[in-house]
């Protein structure tokens, strides 16, 4: 794949670089989307589930052992997936000497950690935790196989998974580090995210108005109105072919 040479010398003399990833980041890893792309093949997972009932806390207070259950599918899903050329190029750059570079994901997986990056702006959480949805204090028991909701230890409210649901805010500093990166960088990188959701999907719109220049990478350029540049590719061959 080629990336335009003006391109390339952005993203390689950008001295500050935020990294928003998406869903899409994972899909070389073989992990369903949430909004699939023309081209894509594998069943996107809102197409197969209503969101309402799985990732929303109405849903949740609604039926908890059903949630429950889709959230232990997922992970049952997600155990075998490993990091892909994108997760393990991002964990290297941001070991760069000569770039600053922050990651923020919207991203559930865990696989950014995975292929080495160490630190991670999960605005969305993170599905291989869990906390009392009473009394908030976090859950480490061993979950695996459990198909019930778990009566939590500490108040005997419901355990669920430390995943941000629909129309819940999300996490504070989370989301205070990802306006603050937004607001500092000199590029913006939106990888695999289709930008539909706030506030995540305007992050993008923070960084152009304080005069970054904003990169997507997909297979199918989004409708988001402040990107410059989009390099439609997948973003595993992408990040293989920058050679970051
Ligand atoms: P929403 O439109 O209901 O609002 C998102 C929430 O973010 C709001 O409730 C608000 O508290 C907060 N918010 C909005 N703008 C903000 C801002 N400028 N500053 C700080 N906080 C702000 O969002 P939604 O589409 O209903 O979903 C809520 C979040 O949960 C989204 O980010 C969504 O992507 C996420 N979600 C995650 C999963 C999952 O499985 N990981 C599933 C569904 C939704
Ligand atoms: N490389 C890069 N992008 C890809 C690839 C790939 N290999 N495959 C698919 N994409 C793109 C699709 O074109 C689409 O634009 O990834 C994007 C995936 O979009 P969504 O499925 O909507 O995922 P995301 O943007 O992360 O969704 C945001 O919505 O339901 C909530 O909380 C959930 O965090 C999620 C949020």
């Amino acid at each position: 794949m080629d990336i335009e040479p003006e391109v390339l010398a952005l993203i390689q003399h950008a001295k500050r670089v935020t990294i928003l990833t998406g869903a899409g980041v994972s899909a070389e890893s073989g992990v369903a989307t949430f909004r699939a792309y023309k081209e894509e093949t594998q069943e996107s997972l809102w197409s197969q589930y209503d969101p309402q009932k799985m990732a929303s806390i109405d849903g949740f207070r609604e039926n908890p052992n059903r949630v429950w259950q889709w959230y232990q599918w997922r992970r049952n899903e997600l155990k075998n997936k490993e990091p892909n050329d994108a997760h393990k190029a991002i964990a290297k750059w941001q070991q760069s000497k000569t770039q600053n570079v922050t990651l923020i994901t919207q991203n559930v997986d865990g696989l950014h950690q995975a292929g080495g990056s160490k630190d991670v702006i999960e605005l969305h959480g993170n599905i291989w935790r869990n906390h009392c949805l009473q009394c908030l204090a976090d859950y480490n028991g061993d979950v695996d196989g459990v198909e019930t909701v778990i009566e939590c230890p500490e108040c005997g409210g419901q355990i669920r998974p430390s995943v941000v649901w629909f129309s819940e805010a999300l996490p504070e500093q989370a989301w205070r580090d990802a306006e603050s990166a937004s607001y500092s960088c000199d590029l913006f990188l939106s990888v695999g995210t289709s930008s539909q959701v706030y506030p995540a999907a305007g992050l993008a719109a923070l960084a152009k108005s304080q005069g970054a220049t904003v990169i997507e990478v997909n297979p199918e350029p989004t409708e988001s109105s402040v990107v410059d540049y989009c390099i439609e590719g997948k973003a595993g061959e992408v990040f293989k072919t920058l050679n970051i």
